[in-house]
């Protein structure tokens, strides 16, 4: 009977949702939920968040900001701190943190508090979906037992579900809507009922027979591509020893019709997935007592590029009978990627206090970052002209952005590192040293 009404009110759009955390995950799923007309309120501790939402203002890239701010005007988004409002809902997704402890074990502590508050306002007749990223058994261990000590027996009085984002920040071609999504129902029911709900705003759903099973493709996916950059970064390490223009294999390599997927290497991971996520994954097999023994040296791999490209360009400043000591190094983009202003893991952060340890005197200049803190200092983005550009010994390609002129750079900088291939189209100059 419950399940029925849920699915119904799915059916009918008179579905209200909630998102709680308001992130680069949570707000493009409540806006695009909020964009078809369905009432959608957002759950966020941070009320400088919530404020900027209830103002209808912006600040997330991969968000419109003026359908943002229409479905604002309209009543159908809205933002609170209040979990007290989820008495009055439907359906909650769970977009929190997940990231890692200091000692470098998973931090679901985030996940946690958001289901204690859950809980707190948790009634018959509500679908509950965890998309935070983490290991494999937190949807069964930890939530569906905390609903039933309360009496909300799962699959019959409340439903849940495990369905990981996928959101590849700074993708023009697949957001929310036409991205895939993958759903787990801890039971049959919890499934259909997730299935309706997602439905109504994504275009293609992935059913799998258990949250364990969602948890994990999750984990594969993430961890399929720290593996294979991690691959890639050593090929880079290899090919220099060997003599041979790794982007040049890449690029070969990467003819093959069939059987090949190109992964470029670079100065090491970031973001808030790719060098996290598969530690949750070796973290919780080593509890079980097995070893992920390619996570681990992925993960090795991947950690120590920051040390190779400052050793690299060590190498190269001595080269030209200079040491890193005293001079003045630029670093291009903090961004952890192209295109995107998000710094979370990123590796030019390391790479900055890597130089500064070694006695350089360290700015760098991101289009899409004012400013940053790393470990021990913060900076502000320089500007990026020829006078400013003339002042530096070395500049250092971290982050490949479309719109900096790497022309510019190369013509008034005396040695520019390119952890990124950027300058490919610059073609062979004697101060440009690639990775
Ligand atoms: N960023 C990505 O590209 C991406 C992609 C796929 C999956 N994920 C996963 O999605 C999850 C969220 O990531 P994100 O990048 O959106 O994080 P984020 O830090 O951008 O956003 C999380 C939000 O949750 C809020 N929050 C924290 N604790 C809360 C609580 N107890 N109650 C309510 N709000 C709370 C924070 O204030 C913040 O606004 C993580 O598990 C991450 O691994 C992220």
């Amino acid at each position: 009977m419950i399940l029925n009404e849920l699915k119904k009110k799915a059916q009918d759009g008179s579905l209200r949702i909630g998102v709680v955390g308001l992130g680069y995950v949570g707000l493009p799923l409540a806006v695009q939920f909020a964009a078809k007309g369905i009432s959608v309120t957002g759950i966020d501790i941070t009320q400088g968040k919530v404020d900027r939402i209830n103002a209808g203002d912006n600040y997330i890239l991969d968000v419109d900001s003026k359908v943002l701010a229409e479905c604002v005007k309209k009543g159908t988004l809205k933002a609170t701190s209040d979990y007290s409002v989820i008495r009055d809902l439907d359906a909650i997704s769970i977009c929190v943190p997940t990231p890692l402890r200091k000692t470098g074990d998973p931090d679901i502590s985030f996940i946690l508090a958001a289901r204690d508050e859950i809980l707190k306002y948790a009634h018959p007749g509500l679908l509950i979906v965890l998309e935070s990223t983490t290991y494999p058994g937190t949807t069964d261990e930890l939530m569906v037992p905390a609903f039933e000590e309360k009496g909300l027996k799962v699959g019959k009085d409340v439903f849940i579900a495990f369905s990981p984002e996928r959101v590849d920040p700074g993708n023009e071609k697949y957001g929310t809507h036409n991205t895939p999504k993958v759903i787990g129902g801890s039971t049959p029911a919890c499934m259909e009922v997730a299935q309706a709900v997602y439905g109504l705003v994504i275009e293609h759903i992935v059913p799998v027979t258990s949250t364990q099973a969602a948890e994990m493709v999750k984990l594969l996916e993430n961890t399929f591509r720290s593996i294979n950059i991690g691959l890639v970064n050593e090929l880079a390490i290899m090919c220099k020893i060997l003599g041979v223009d790794v982007w040049e294999v890449i690029r070969a390599a990467s003819t093959k019709p069939f059987g090949f997927m190109p992964f470029y290497p670079g100065p090491g991971l970031g973001g808030h997935c790719i060098p996290i996520d598969p530690i949750y994954l070796s973290w919780k097999l080593k509890t079980l007592k097995y070893r992920a023994r390619f996570i681990e040296l992925a993960d090795d791999i991947n950690t120590k590029m920051p040390d190779y490209v400052t050793e690299r360009v060590a190498e190269a400043l001595n080269e030209r009978g200079k040491a890193v000591k005293g001079k003045k190094i630029l670093v291009m983009g903090v961004a952890y990627k192209r295109d995107i202003d998000d710094v979370r893991e990123s590796p030019s952060l390391d790479i900055i206090e890597l130089f500064i340890k070694r006695g350089a005197s360290v700015e760098y200049y991101d289009p899409f970052i004012a400013e940053v803190e790393t470990a021990n200092h913060r900076h502000k983005s320089v500007p990026f002209t020829p006078a400013q550009l003339k002042t530096y010994d070395a500049a250092v390609i971290c982050t490949d952005h479309r719109v900096v002129d790497y022309d510019m750079l190369a013509d008034n900088v005396p040695l520019v590192f390119d952890a990124r291939n950027a300058t490919a189209k610059l073609g062979q100059r004697d101060n440009i040293v690639k990775l």
